[in-house]
């Protein structure tokens, strides 16, 4: 129960999962900035797992503890089996997904359009439940279409609480399942903060954390100050982790150092050679690293420099060590102004 109790308190903080990005090399990135924000995978689907075919998926390295595995599926023995083959290998949540509303994901009923089913996802909960010891979750929007959220969200939420899921992250806008883009559907639904926040009034000893349109630290510390258990951020920590994470041990936990890019970048070479020399490309880890200096002197060299040479046959640490001393030139010729 100590283990569960470790990951409620990392829930406070939570990098979102997103589908070709949070890959495991975003997420042993991610955890060098900080020890105890949860992580969470990709989307995997649950046939893609249960088939066979998707388990080099599931591969991660021992550091980025705590990390929950995402699962997409709507059928209960199915999701089961996923999450049984996720535990094993080693994660320390599984998490479902009624948030994503994008095409391919519905054909298969999955995602956003399960919000319309709650006794089918509340039914997946629970044999995902039974599966495993470790944390079962939720991952949500406030509702789909024409649903009016103050209705059926608490009714979603007492469906899948009574089917003995641990914490539920609830994305704070609808998902419009016509008409719009999975990336519009990121930002044309309104946000709606303050149902969340009646929805922490509704269901108090369920842990809730908030999603949506979150871009700084202050505004999560205010969330929990606020009283809501977690807050995930998805594309701000992507896109800047070092404004989103580089404090958050000391500010969100209360403990550990704050940490720097440049630390970050130093820490990263040793893992960049272990790829290459296993016969991966540089660009596959890079690609993740060019937002690490964002709104900073010298970001925009960093990012010409990786996104020019980290693509190139044969390309290695020398493209970031490179990167660090173009940055470096032109700061000290700014200063020499
Ligand atoms: C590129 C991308 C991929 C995403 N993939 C997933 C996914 O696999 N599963 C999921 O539940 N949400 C996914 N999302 C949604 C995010 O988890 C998050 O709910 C959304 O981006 C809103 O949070 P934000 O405003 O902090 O980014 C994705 C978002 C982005 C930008």
């Amino acid at each position: 129960m100590g283990h569960r109790s470790d990951l409620t308190r990392a829930a406070r903080l939570s990098v979102a999962p997103m589908m070709d990005w949070t890959d495991r090399h975003c997420r042993y990135m991610h955890r060098l900035f900080s020890k105890q924000t949860l992580l969470y995978t990709e989307m995997v689907t649950s046939p893609a797992l249960v088939r066979g075919g998707a388990l080099h998926l599931l591969d991660h390295d021992t550091s980025e503890h705590p990390v929950a595995l995402q699962l997409g599926g709507s059928d209960p023995d199915e999701l089961a089996e996923a999450a049984r083959i996720g535990a094993q290998a080693g994660y320390d949540e599984i998490n479902l997904n009624v948030g994503c509303p994008s095409d391919r994901v519905q054909s298969g009923c999955f995602g956003a359009v399960l919000m319309e089913q709650p006794a089918l996802v509340a039914k997946s909960v629970a044999a995902m439940r039974r599966a495993v010891d470790v944390d079962v979750t939720v991952k949500c929007r406030i509702g789909v279409d024409d649903q009016n959220p103050a209705e059926v969200l608490p009714e979603f939420l007492a469906q899948i609480v009574g089917a003995g899921c641990e914490r539920v992250t609830i994305h704070a806008r609808k998902a419009w399942l016509q008409g719009l883009s999975p990336k519009e559907n990121r930002d044309i639904p309104p946000l709606d903060y303050e149902l969340v926040h009646r929805m922490k009034g509704l269901f108090p000893n369920l842990h809730i954390s908030i999603n949506g349109g979150i871009t700084s630290l202050d505004q999560a510390e205010a969330f929990l100050d606020a009283g809501l258990d977690g807050v995930m951020i998805g594309r701000s920590a992507y896109h800047n982790p070092t404004d989103i994470l580089a404090q958050a041990d000391r500010r969100i936990y209360g403990t550990g150092a704050d940490t720097t890019p440049e630390d970050v970048v130093a820490q990263m070479l040793p893992y960049i050679d272990a790829h290459i020399d296993g016969g991966g490309k540089l660009n596959q880890i890079t690609r993740h690293m060019m937002g690490l200096f964002a709104g900073r002197t010298g970001a925009r060299v960093w990012r010409r420099t990786l996104s020019e040479q980290a693509s190139r046959p044969g390309a290695d640490r020398q493209v970031l060590l490179e990167a660090l001393d173009a940055m470096q030139t032109l700061a000290e010729a700014q200063e020499a102004v």
